[in-house]
């Protein structure tokens, strides 16, 4: 059972976004995925409640209530939606249940430098050295001809884990969302440029790196 956990302590930045699509994307392939909700929020959750009945089934956990207590035991691939604001304990009973950890970006300054610091702490955590945690890093909702990418440049090589994928900001994810489907099961005239951003995301959590 694979364990892929979604976490950034700044709101807003495109975690349950980033979750459900992996879920959407891992069903679409005949995974049996589960969906937890480490947040209150539950957005994660609200996207499974519009999913419809003909399309691959995701199990839906409340993480935030049960941890991963109702986890079916043949489940192939657990999706982790971390709530903003996890620090401190919080953070560290986060960090048990995941071997492979995406962090969403947004390309704003404020927010890259808000990550640095968290990407420091995080790989500093004992939990995450010693389970060997893979981290990456996802650039989230970039604006094609936006003045920010000298600053995402310098936020990446100052960062020590690899940078993975770059995905645009796009009506389809908010599409998506509200049907409770992923960009991959868009109809791929209107989806096909989010997929293809995702090909190397999705290559690199197929790839032995994101194991640990
Ligand atoms: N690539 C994208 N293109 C367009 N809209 C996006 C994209 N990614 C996220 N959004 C939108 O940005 C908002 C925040 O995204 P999301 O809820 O996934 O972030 P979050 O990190 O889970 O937030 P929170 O910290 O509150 O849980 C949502 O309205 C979502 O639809
Ligand atoms: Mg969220």
């Amino acid at each position: 059972m694979r364990h892929i956990m979604v976490l950034n302590p700044k709101g807003g930045c495109g975690k349950s976004t980033l979750a459900t699509n992996l879920a959407s994307y891992y069903a679409k392939q005949g995974k049996k995925v589960a969906l937890a909700d480490y947040d209150p929020q539950e957005s994660s959750l609200d996207w499974l409640a519009q999913r419809p009945a003909a399309r691959p089934q995701i199990t839906g956990l409340a993480g935030h209530k049960d941890g991963l207590k109702h986890l079916a035991r043949d489940t192939d691939v657990v999706i982790i939606d971390a709530p903003a604001r996890s620090h401190g304990k919080e953070l560290t009973n986060l960090l048990h249940h995941a071997e492979t950890i995406l962090i969403p970006v947004l390309p704003s300054l404020i927010d890259m430098r808000a990550a640095e610091k968290f990407i420091t702490e995080l790989r500093d955590t004992p939990t995450v050295k010693s389970r060997k945690v893979k981290i990456a890093v996802v650039a989230n909702r970039v604006r094609e001809g936006t003045l920010i990418f000298d600053e995402l440049d310098e936020f990446l090589s100052a960062i020590k884990v690899p940078y993975i994928a770059t995905l645009r900001e796009a009506q389809n994810y908010i599409r998506a969302y509200t049907r409770g489907l992923g960009i991959h099961e868009l109809p791929d005239y209107l989806s096909w440029p989010d997929q293809e951003e995702w090909g190397p995301l999705t290559d690199w959590l197929n790839s032995r790196a994101a194991r640990p």
